[in-house]
């Protein structure tokens, strides 16, 4: 057994269990919300809050996991900042024939910094004229970051498995800070909220301890995940993207055939699939949508479903006949994709290891794409 994985089987349960770390690690020296926090210390000479002043609209430009993130951070922007957002797969922005606008904030975002597809999307943006440039990376010398205006480094620690965990959920961090960051530059961030959004994000890694230690329970679950080949994962709002992400992790790992879906399009396809022999996922925060939601969940029953949720304490949605439920915290507010995320990763992780998969090194994929 490596040494450096004390004593988990893989890099990606030790990364996945790293997460309250690194997430306060990526929370260190934030004392306020204050642009300044995306300045590159005076290397450049653009200043983050002029910057952030001068923006009306974010894109976000990314690959993969760290697309995403990207993905959840537009419910934030929207909502919180109150600035239109788009994200773009790097990938296809690259050789799309937008219209630019220069008033836009271009986000880059990247694990490693070195992603072809997103290097090539975000000189494609400066050529346009967008110059307003930010990255957010969890490597201070990669590329991305030489090559944006700004940047928040985040402190993931380096990450050895292929499949992104605690990258992406310090990501998300970050992106929180700056949908507050934007808020406070345009005078849309009251001290109260700044204090109370900044209470939730340091008690963030106290959280995540309690979904970790939800560990035995999900193992139960991949048990049955383990003998399926197809999986169905359904979020509303910010978690959908969320959903999109635990049907990623499992076929990277598994390679199980999965998709993510917003529930509320169900009836719009994927119904048709539904059948005892595909376990459909559901992540269900106590949030504004969670009617909605019971009702998908029904959809889903109607047809022989079978459900594993992923329910917030206070949403009294309870064990049953093809009901299966695993109660998380309650509700975490705009920052509950965060905790939603961990189990996901786990029943990704403990279904691969069932499937006795190459967990840390899938196959085909590689860590970092620096080739295009
Ligand atoms: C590869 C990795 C993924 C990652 C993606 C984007 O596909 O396997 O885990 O999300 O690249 O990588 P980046 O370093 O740009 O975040």
């Amino acid at each position: 057994q490596d040494i450096a994985l004390g004593p988990y089987r893989h890099f990606m349960q030790k990364e996945i269990f790293e997460q309250p770390r690194a997430l306060a690690d990526t929370l260190q020296g934030v004392e306020g919300i204050v642009p300044e926090l995306f300045d590159d210390h005076g290397v450049r000479s653009r200043a983050a809050w002029r910057v952030f002043a001068e923006t009306d609209r974010v894109l976000i430009l990314a690959c993969g996991t760290s697309y995403y993130a990207g993905c959840v951070a537009r419910y934030w922007l929207e909502s919180i900042a109150r600035v239109p957002t788009t994200v773009e797969i790097a990938s296809e922005y690259r050789y799309r024939d937008s219209v630019p606008d220069a008033r836009t904030l271009v986000v880059a975002i990247s694990q490693s910094g070195e992603t072809a597809d997103t290097l090539a999307a975000l000189r494609h943006a400066q050529s346009l004229g967008m110059g307003n440039t930010l990255a957010i990376c969890n490597v201070a010398t990669s590329a991305l970051v030489r090559e944006c205006e700004l940047a928040y480094v985040t402190r993931a620690g380096v990450e050895i498995g292929v499949a992104s965990t605690k990258a992406f959920t310090t990501q998300l961090a970050a992106l929180f800070l700056l949908t507050l960051a934007l808020a406070q530059a345009k005078g849309r961030l009251s001290a109260e909220r700044e204090a109370r959004h900044l209470r939730a994000m340091r008690h963030l890694p106290v959280a995540l301890q309690a979904v970790l230690a939800l560990e035995p329970a999900i193992i139960r679950w991949a048990e049955d995940f383990a003998t399926k080949e197809h999986a169905l994962f359904l979020g509303r709002g910010p978690h959908y993207p969320i959903a999109l992400e635990g049907a990623l992790k499992l076929k990277e790992i598994s390679y199980i055939h999965a998709e993510g879906y917003p529930a509320g399009e169900l009836k719009h396809g994927p119904l048709a699939l539904v059948t005892n022999a595909m376990p459909v996922v559901t992540v269900a925060p106590h949030d504004a949508l969670l009617e909605k939601l019971k009702s998908n969940m029904q959809e889903v029953r109607a047809r022989g479903g079978v459900l594993y949720v992923l329910a917030d304490a206070d949403t009294h949605i309870g064990s049953d006949d093809g009901v299966h439920v695993i109660r998380m915290p309650e509700h975490y507010g705009p920052l509950s994709p965060i905790l939603h995320v961990v189990p996901l990763q786990l029943l990704a992780y403990h279904t691969a290891c069932a499937r006795g998969t190459d967990v840390d090194k899938p196959r085909n994929l590689a860590k970092s794409v620096t080739v295009e």
